[in-house]
């Protein structure tokens, strides 16, 4: 079954064990420069990857268009901050909308946007997790990924990163970036906008 809490399970393994600032997530979205990141995921889904940028200090948009991975999201965002301690300050970080990324960002003014998309093949990486493969099932594969991108590249002032599995192909149709943090599983397409 799909779950999402930010109180149980994976996300206080990756909270825990993550390297802080030091890990590939942060470095794609540029901590090192700003440590006050205001940050847009663009895709939300189960909010782990906002949730540990939040935990590391930045202030997080979330939008999601699926109206169940939505709700999940936001009840377990509303669990969390009940929860209290840490997990509660982590979560007022938070800022969940509802849409598509593609009409919310040119309102928005975004400085970072972090994209990960289900377009790309998760056949060997990123489908050994679970809960990833059950949202699949219910969000179908994204096949609206370019124009989500180049949508992002025209609004974000600072930088734009794609999260991918590591051996995933660089799109054909979209500018090579600027720089690539590559991890053994997950590899990040960072293209600065400045
Ligand atoms: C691979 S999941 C994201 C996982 C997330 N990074 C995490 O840590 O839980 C992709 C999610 O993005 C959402 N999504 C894809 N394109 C979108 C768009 N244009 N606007 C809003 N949400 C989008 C999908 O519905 C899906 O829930």
């Amino acid at each position: 079954m799909l779950k999402c809490s930010f109180i149980e399970g994976p996300i206080l393994h990756r909270l825990k064990y993550g390297k802080g600032r030091g890990q590939n997530l942060a470095k794609a979205v540029g901590f090192k420069f700003n440590k006050n990141r205001t940050i847009i995921d663009a895709t939300a889904g189960l909010g782990y990857d906002a949730f540990i940028l939040a935990s590391l200090g930045a202030n997080v948009t979330l939008i999601e268009r699926s109206e169940k991975i939505y709700d999940l999201l936001k009840a377990a965002i509303s669990e969390a901050k009940l929860y209290g301690g840490e997990i509660s300050k982590i979560v007022n970080r938070m800022n969940l909308l509802f849409g598509d990324s593609k009409d919310i960002l040119p309102n928005i003014a975004p400085e970072v946007i972090l994209i990960d998309t289900m377009y790309k093949d998760r056949k060997k990486s990123a489908l050994v997790k679970n809960d990833m493969r059950l949202v699949r099932e219910v969000v179908g594969s994204d096949s609206d990924h370019v124009e989500l991108i180049n949508v992002a590249l025209n609004n974000a002032s600072k930088r734009v990163v794609i999260k991918q599995p590591r051996y995933a192909e660089t799109l054909d149709n979209i500018k090579g970036c600027s720089h690539q943090i590559l991890g053994k599983i997950i590899r990040y397409d960072v293209y600065v906008t400045i």
